[in-house]
């Protein structure tokens, strides 16, 4: 039983004997106490003043006497503000509490059961024409913490990813491979697939935009506006109509165009298995467009059987969507082809068919919270239970400051390159202290890849998701701020205690007895308690930055507890096992709540 659940029985129990009076466990309300005061829990008696019929004052003297007099263990002494009922808890249940948090492996966490909600998290869903860049990290890192939130309060759940294989985007790509490729692949090139094949993006993009500008020219000078010349030349350009014509054969399973694609996809996804390795996340279940946007298209022609949809005189397929307050949809082309929302349809429908999906979280940039919208309307429409209340995990933009970092062609930071910049930074960083404790160099690089990927990850996590931001490498790596490397410093410098200690032969730390303990690490034991507190709102909250909050709070309640007072160096044995078991709950929390982010811990630094 928690503190608060022994006081809140006992003072069930003292209104009994007192007023005659029974009231429920939710009407005891107790909070921390302020710090003005003294105490550590408060409770409000103001609910009890009717029963009691006496005033505020009286009442919370004589419910104190009671709590000291019958809750002993728990409330060593009280005193009264008002109708503000002040309890000291007693040394000997911060102490079990401290145990209690020691001994649970998995503290704050709740473990799913059998009849655990499912919930299906999407995140990540790259297209297949380029890397991943610095939004995709973003979304990542938000997707996977997320993920592992969710599932440490208690519920079921299925990472997934749907993978934009099919379209335009790809079939520009391709294009330029045959035209301009030589053959190349990622080995003769020496460059990672997905690397590879967004570079004939670009060079797709380039030569269509040349392209563009002569044909705008030439139909200018044919008497066309500026505006028109412009809009016909991105129709008519010799390479577009290429692509179109090729998108064509693929839908028609041409064979030849269909294993180009099938080739040029492997390469791009061993390319995006490389990148998610270093980044930590995974899938459980990874769909693809090219096999869902059928089934999209089933789908709508269901629903304009039904009369949910209507057909237009072209032929176009559309969803009239004024009832909901926005406006008409297009489900179908009138060439029959399908558009994004109806993959998504198609892909609801697969994901529901594979899992009894009780809640979707869909993680994707604010800039489509529009389609979401529509998509939960239509997918309700369609009869999928959870349609309705899907949820559009919506984050905002993020950006590097200026000058910092430009990818090869200039727009987009590569997340590649800025994950090997960021380990490499942590590296230059770090090479004093690795020098000093003596690791090797495989040791130190490892301790790189974690600081660096750890400072990267806890400051894109620290920040309120939906805000935009703006990712700065050089302060995410500092020592000393609210950083990941801040609290991997700390975590370390206590795995050093803990190495230590053993050397000198003390091994399975217990706390024996009542040690007397100060305020300060009473109040660490109290922030470590919260950590549970923190993951459930993190969890209703779906908020990754709770977390990280979290855990730098923690990080400065110890170090502040650190500056005060020594544990190795402390003389009283029982004093000293207690002051271990405290730093040890502690590395265990932030352990855990830091892995809730993906944050892995240097147990040397
Ligand atoms: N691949 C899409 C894009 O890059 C994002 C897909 C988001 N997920 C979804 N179910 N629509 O814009």
């Amino acid at each position: 039983m928690t503190i608060e659940q022994q006081i809140t029985n006992a003072v069930v129990a003292g209104v009994k004997a007192l007023y005659g009076t029974d009231v429920t466990a939710e009407q005891v309300q107790l909070q921390k106490t302020k710090k003005e005061f003294e105490g550590h829990l408060t409770v409000v008696v103001f609910p009890f003043v009717k029963m009691a019929r006496k005033s505020p004052e009286a009442c919370a003297q004589e419910l104190g006497a009671y709590l000291q007099e019958n809750a002993a263990d728990v409330v060593a002494a009280y005193n009264v503000v008002k109708g503000f009922l002040n309890l000291v808890v007693s040394p000997a249940a911060w102490i079990a509490l401290l145990n209690d948090i020691a001994a649970d492996e998995r503290f704050g966490f709740t473990a799913a059961t059998d009849n655990s909600p499912l919930v299906m998290i999407e995140y990540s869903s790259p297209n297949t024409n380029k890397p991943l860049h610095l939004g995709h990290v973003r979304n990542n890192l938000l997707g996977s913490a997320l993920a592992r939130i969710v599932e440490a309060n208690g519920n079921k759940v299925v990472k997934t990813n749907i993978v934009n294989d099919r379209g335009i985007h790809i079939c520009k790509s391709m294009l330029a491979w045959l035209k301009w490729g030589n053959g190349i692949t990622p080995e003769t090139a020496g460059k990672k697939g997905d690397h590879l094949i967004g570079d004939f993006y670009v060079a797709f993009d380039k030569h269509y935009k040349a392209e563009c500008d002569e044909l705008t020219h030439q139909f200018m000078t044919e008497g066309l506006s500026i505006e028109e010349a412009k809009e016909k030349a991105k129709q008519e350009a010799p390479l577009i109509k290429e692509a179109h014509e090729m998108l064509v054969k693929w839908e028609q399973g041409d064979e030849e165009v269909r294993s180009l694609w099938r080739t040029m996809n492997e390469w791009v996804y061993a390319g995006f298995d490389e990148t998610y390795k270093q980044m930590g996340v995974s899938f459980d279940k990874i769909y693809y467009e090219s096999d869902t946007y059928l089934e999209g298209k089933e789908k709508v022609l269901e629903g304009l059987e039904k009369g949910l949809f209507y057909r237009r005189e072209d032929g176009s397929v559309w969803a009239n969507l004024e009832a909901d307050g926005l406006d008409e949809k297009l489900l179908l082309r009138s060439d029959g082809t399908s558009v994004y929302m109806t993959q998504d349809i198609g892909t609801a429908k697969l994901r529901y068919e594979d899992y009894p999906i009780d809640k979707m979280i869909y993680v994707v940039g604010n800039e489509q919270n529009y389609h979401f919208q529509v998509l939960s309307i239509l997918l309700d429409k369609l009869g999928f239970a959870w349609g309705k209340d899907l949820v559009h995990f919506s984050y905002g933009m993020v950006e590097l400051p200026n000058g910092k970092m430009k990818s090869r062609e200039g727009t987009v930071v590569d997340a590649d390159d800025l994950m090997a910049q960021m380990i490499e930074d942590a590296y230059a960083a770090s090479k004093e202290m690795t020098k000093k404790i003596q690791l090797t160099e495989e040791e130190a690089r490892e301790v790189a890849r974690k600081v660096g990927m750890g400072a990267l990850k806890y400051f894109i996590l620290k920040v309120d998701a939906r805000k935009n931001m703006l990712f700065n490498p050089e302060e995410s790596i500092d020592f000393n701020g609210n950083t990941g490397p801040f609290i991997q410093y700390t975590y370390a410098r206590i795995a050093s205690i803990l190495r230590k200690a053993k050397d000198a032969g003390i091994s399975d730390i217990k706390i024996t007895g009542v040690p007397a303990i100060s305020e300060k690490e009473i109040a660490l034991i109290q922030k470590l308690y919260g950590f549970r507190a923190a993951v459930r709102q993190a969890g209703i909250d779906y908020s990754p930055s709770g977390i990280a909050n979290y855990c730098y709070e923690l990080t400065k309640e110890f170090n502040q507890f650190y500056h005060d007072f020594s544990i190795l160096g402390e003389t009283d044995e029982q004093t000293r096992s207690f002051r271990l078991v405290l730093a040890q709950a502690v590395a265990k929390v932030l352990a855990l709540g830091m892995g809730l982010l993906g944050i892995e811990m240097p147990e040397r630094m």
